[in-house]
């Protein structure tokens, strides 16, 4: 798995045998060639970023554990009545041979704007299968138990326009025209097998925008991600891929995506002070109300001159910390930022993605914590919710979701 900036740039080989394949490979032969051709001049420099490259092949699905892109689209299908196990293999295997070619600059099948797929971007397209898929394709026994409908919380105001769905693209670039694109191209071919049930768009800051990969910020000004278990390490091998939820599952995972409100009209009625005591973090270095730096360990025990702990009993911090790395989650959240209404009151708030082996074990205790007690609960609402199995990777020449229905 590659991080920012350190995807493979797509090869001009690659561009070259990729475009004469397919059914459109006039146009992306020329394409590509142009592209080649252009190699030498200052084109080339301009598309650094743009020629980036994430694996599509391999054990694990990519877009998980890769350094999150600046774009994520997420797409939710319903599954057309009465699709078969033969079907759905049908949809998967065309829909894995489009991410494929999309991920490595290549122009998929029918790929009516081969111009667009050119440019790459750390593409990644991540299928889910939701709890419906196991029931369509007549194998209800192999759905992961925990592969459920989440229960009702209090603080729960869930729409079922983001809620729910029984396949989920998860397609994420550092280009916005790149991630439009693949979507396209993949929606057209789910056409004869699935409707499109929600779409959520979400952003974080541009590819180049700051230094390395630092944490990024949510639309509150928040450091988001810091205590996240790290890529490459056991950690994040522990917390996120399923060793035993379901046999099929195996180097998979399970996704929850939670669409949360942020009320920015009320937080900012909030001063500094009552800012940080909420999450139990400074807002400018992210450190944690006990400490200096960023990832230094927050003392939940300390106390100020008047016997409180520095860091609130209901912060969120103090709510959702775990200790045990099979209790912890992967947080990949994006930041949505919709039309305002007429009045000017934002719509905005996060596409919470939360990667773990096994959803009762690990994001469940935590969502409960925080929906039973967690100062943020005042600034922040559950509008959408969806839990998706994230099926293992594949070989080249394999598809997605082979080892459940192949
Ligand atoms: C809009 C909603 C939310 C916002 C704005 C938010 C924001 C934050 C912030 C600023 C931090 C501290 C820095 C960090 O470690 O990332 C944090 C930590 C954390 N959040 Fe959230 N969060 C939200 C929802 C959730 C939800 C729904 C869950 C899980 C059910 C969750 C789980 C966690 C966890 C596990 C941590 C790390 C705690 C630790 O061990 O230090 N958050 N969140």
């Amino acid at each position: 798995m590659t991080g920012r900036g350190t995807g493979r740039p797509v090869s001009r080989r690659g561009l070259l045998t990729g475009g004469a394949l397919t059914a459109s490979g006039a146009l992306a032969g020329a394409v590509a060639a142009t592209v080649a051709t252009r190699d030498h001049s200052a084109a080339a420099t301009a598309t650094t970023v743009g020629t980036l490259v994430e694996p599509f092949h391999g054990t694990r699905q990519a877009g998980v554990a890769t350094a999150a892109q600046a774009h994520a689209c997420f797409v939710a299908f319903t599954l057309r009545p009465d699709p078969d196990r033969a079907v759905l293999g049908r949809m998967l295997r065309l829909l894995s041979d489009d991410a494929a070619r999309l991920t490595q600059g290549q122009p998929a099948l029918a790929d009516t704007e081969a111009e667009l797929a050119v440019l790459p971007a750390r593409l990644t397209v991540t299928f889910g299968f939701g709890p419906g898929l196991y029931r369509a394709a007549g194998l209800a026994d192999r759905r992961p138990p925990s592969v459920a409908e989440l229960p009702p919380f209090a603080v729960d105001r869930l729409q079922p326009a983001w809620s729910g769905g029984d396949l989920l693209l998860q397609i994420c670039a550092d280009d916005p025209v790149t991630v439009a694109h693949a979507q396209r191209m993949l929606i057209k071919d789910s056409r004869p097998f699935a409707t499109v049930r929600w779409v959520q768009r979400g952003f974080r800051r541009s590819h180049g925008t700051q230094q390395g990969n630092p944490t990024q910020r949510n639309l509150f000004g928040q450091l988001d991600g810091t205590a996240n278990p790290r890529p490459g390490t056991p950690a994040l091998d522990t917390a996120v891929w399923s060793t035993d939820e379901a046999p099929w599952l195996r180097n998979g995972s399970t996704l929850v995506l939670r669409r949360i409100r942020m009320d920015l009209e009320k937080w900012d009625l909030l001063g500094r002070t009552d800012r940080e005591l909420a999450v139990g973090r400074r807002l400018d270095t992210g450190a944690p109300l006990t400490g200096q730096a960023e990832h230094d360990p927050p003392d939940f025990a300390a106390v100020n001159g008047a016997g409180l702990t520095v860091i609130p009993d209901f912060s969120h911090l103090s709510r959702a910390h775990v200790t045990e790395d099979r209790q912890r989650i992967l947080r990949r959240p994006y930041n949505y930022d919709e039309a305002p209404a007429a009045d000017g009151t934002a719509d905005s708030g996060l596409i919470f993605a939360s990667y773990q082996a096994d959803i009762t074990e690990q994001f469940l205790p935590i969502q409960r914590r925080l929906a039973e007690r967690d100062l943020l609960n005042e600034w922040t609402t559950p509008i959408g919710s969806a839990v998706f199995a994230i099926p293992p990777g594949c070989p080249p020449g394999g598809w997605i979701g082979q080892q459940l229905l192949g």
